[in-house]
């Protein structure tokens, strides 16, 4: 993803002529240091400061009003330096965040936007951001869904819930999907997309009330609390007397262990995240992969960029037309305002949030 402009060049054009444009205050989220372990509050900063609504003559600038910002777990990646590149650039200590959002464009200098347009793009986790060369945006094609649907079930979580079942798992009609992490903002599209697909699927959560969820709100055949098994391989044999088909893996670690005890022959492993990983120093050992020989499995990390373009337009719209015809609901948690956001990305790795975790900045 695309690093942002740092922060000089927005104090540059705050600061440079023609002084004319309103001047806002703009309150951002910086990183504090880099974070070793679980990730706290204290490890980011709300500052204050100010931003002219203004772009440079002539530049293909624009300054928008960050709407709502998408609260993601790979952030904790970016929190700490890498020696070896990642695929995403780490943050910097001093350095507001940046993630997708919905914003609205105030002032543009580009020729492909104007004032009130409304854009899913990758910003500043603040409540205004100068963005000097916007590259990385989409349209907002269905307004007539609540904004922050894209950057949930509309937007990243919704395109890498399809891709990684239907393009990476190749799941089909009649098979047994297995979804960990399964009421976040991935694993809920997957089950349901998963149903849609006429497949068997059980889903794991952290939490009775989030297993109830799964149930009554998402449609899934089966779920169980994680917390609450003692033996994840019993839990799982338990839900699927003849084995997993499909696995779409979001938490690695213990369960990924028990799900390749409990695939079945030619079984397909979707690697999409591992969150219980993210916050240790030294990632958990490879677990026993000899069971991909014997059962001829096979396991394929993806990343949702790779699905842009023309599948993300499809993808839009196929999910919007779920989504009328309520074949797909979306349950998200909403902190509300800039200063909540640094507790809504910690908060995702106890398993707080219920639902797609996003922060309200500004309703419109
Ligand atoms: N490959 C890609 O392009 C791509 C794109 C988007 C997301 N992802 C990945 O998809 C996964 C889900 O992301 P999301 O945005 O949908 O997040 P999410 O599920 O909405 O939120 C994270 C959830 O992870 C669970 N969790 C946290 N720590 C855990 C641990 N130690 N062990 C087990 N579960 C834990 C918690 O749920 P419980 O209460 O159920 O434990 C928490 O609510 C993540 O691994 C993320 O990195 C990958």
């Amino acid at each position: 993803m695309a690093a942002l402009p740092p922060d000089a060049a927005v104090e540059a054009a705050a600061s440079s002529e023609p002084e004319e444009g309103e001047l806002v205050t703009n309150r951002r989220v910086i990183l504090k240091r880099y974070v070793t372990g679980c990730p706290t509050e204290e490890d980011m900063e709300v500052v204050v400061g100010t931003l002219r609504l203004v772009v440079l003559p002539g530049s293909a600038a624009i300054v928008v009003k960050n709407l709502y910002l998408s609260c993601d777990p790979y952030m904790r990646t970016r929190m700490s330096r890498h020696d070896q590149p990642s695929f995403v650039p780490d943050f910097v200590p001093g350095e507001v965040l940046d993630n997708w959002a919905v914003s609205k464009v105030m002032v543009s200098g580009h020729p492909d936007f104007k004032p009130g347009d409304l854009l899913c793009l990758l910003t500043g986790w603040e409540e205004y951001s100068l963005i000097t060369n916007p590259k990385v945006y989409h349209k907002i094609n269905h307004p007539e869904f609540p904004l922050s649907y894209y950057t949930g079930v509309l937007g990243v979580p919704g395109i890498t819930a399809h891709a990684g079942l239907f393009e990476v798992a190749k799941a089909k009609k009649g098979e047994y999907v297995f979804v960990s992490a399964a009421s976040g903002a991935v694993g809920q599209i997957v089950g349901q997309l998963a149903k849609v697909a006429g497949c068997y699927v059980v889903g794991s959560a952290g939490s009775d009330h989030k297993v109830n969820l799964l149930m009554t709100k998402f449609g899934f055949d089966d779920a169980f609390n994680y917390k609450k098994e003692l033996d994840l391989d019993a839990a799982l044999k338990r839900c699927f007397p003849e084995g997993i088909d499909v696995y779409f893996e979001n938490v690695g670690g213990a369960m990924l262990e028990a799900v390749l005890r409990n695939m079945r022959p030619y079984g397909r492993i979707a690697v999409c995240g591992q969150v219980s990983q993210y916050n240790l120093q030294r990632p958990d050992g490879a677990p026993d992969l000899f069971q991909l020989v014997g059962k001829r499995l096979r396991m394929e990390g993806f990343l949702v960029g790779d699905y842009g373009g023309e599948y993300r337009q499809r993808f839009e719209e196929k999910m919007a037309g779920y989504l009328k015809e309520g074949k797909v609901v979306s349950v998200e948690d909403i902190a509300e305002g800039i200063e909540a956001a640094p507790a809504a990305l910690v908060g995702l790795f106890s398993g707080r949030n219920i639902g797609k975790q996003v922060v309200a900045v500004a309703r419109e």
